[in-house]
């Protein structure tokens, strides 16, 4: 098992946040996704736009099913024991008086909506694991998707599991990852090289 280290002093939470693929059984109420779509709506966004959209199920119910068929490839063998899955898109433009403008924003807030979502799954004891790989062209339709919108993620949610419920070959990926080093990504004054 790796163990996360940060370089410089951070609050666990962002250490402690990873995405398992590993669910188990137990279920999830509506009320507890509403937290977690509470928690993505006060991300910020440009101009306030609040560009981010859901759409959910609970496992067991049509709006579950419809998603999990959206998703691809081994993504449909571990997703499907999650408690929600939850689609997060986006509007990308914005209503003007002299019509739709595009907002150049609209991806980058979504990522702040996914990212508030994620941390309070962890706030109630969940984990959360977003997925980009899904079929768009399955989803939209299925879910009822307005025209300019764009799906970012499908994000299964639920409590961890046990890893050894999962197929041999996700078993040894189910760890948290590392990072690179702040000095990789970051300089003063200027971008690293
Ligand atoms: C936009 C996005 C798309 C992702 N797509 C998938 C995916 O299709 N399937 C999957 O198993 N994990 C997917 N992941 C999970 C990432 O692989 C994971 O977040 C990354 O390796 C960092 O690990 P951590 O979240 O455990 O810290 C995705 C994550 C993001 C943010």
């Amino acid at each position: 098992m790796t163990v996360r280290q940060s370089d410089h002093p951070i609050d666990p939470q962002f250490l402690t946040r990873w995405s398992p693929r590993a669910f188990d059984p137990a279920e999830m109420t509506e009320g507890q996704v509403l937290s977690l779509i509470e928690a993505a709506r006060w991300a910020p966004s440009a101009s306030n736009h609040q560009p981010a959209r859901f759409a959910w199920g609970l496992r067991g119910d049509a709006g579950f099913a419809a998603i999990h068929d959206g998703l691809m490839g081994f993504n449909r063998v571990w997703a499907d024991k999650a408690a929600a899955l939850i689609v997060l898109a986006s509007k990308t433009f914005v209503d003007k008086e002299d019509g739709p403008a595009a907002n150049s924003w609209h991806a980058f807030d979504a990522g702040a909506s996914w990212m508030s979502l994620a941390l309070q799954a962890q706030a109630m004891g969940l984990v959360a694991h977003a997925m980009g790989g899904f079929e768009a062209e399955t989803l939209a339709p299925a879910l009822g998707l307005p025209e300019g919108y764009q799906i970012h993620v499908v994000v299964a949610v639920g409590r961890q599991g046990d890893v050894a419920d999962l197929p041999e070959k996700l078993q040894a990926r189910e760890m948290p990852s590392l990072r690179r080093p702040v000095a990789e990504v970051a300089a003063r004054g200027r971008f690293p090289a």
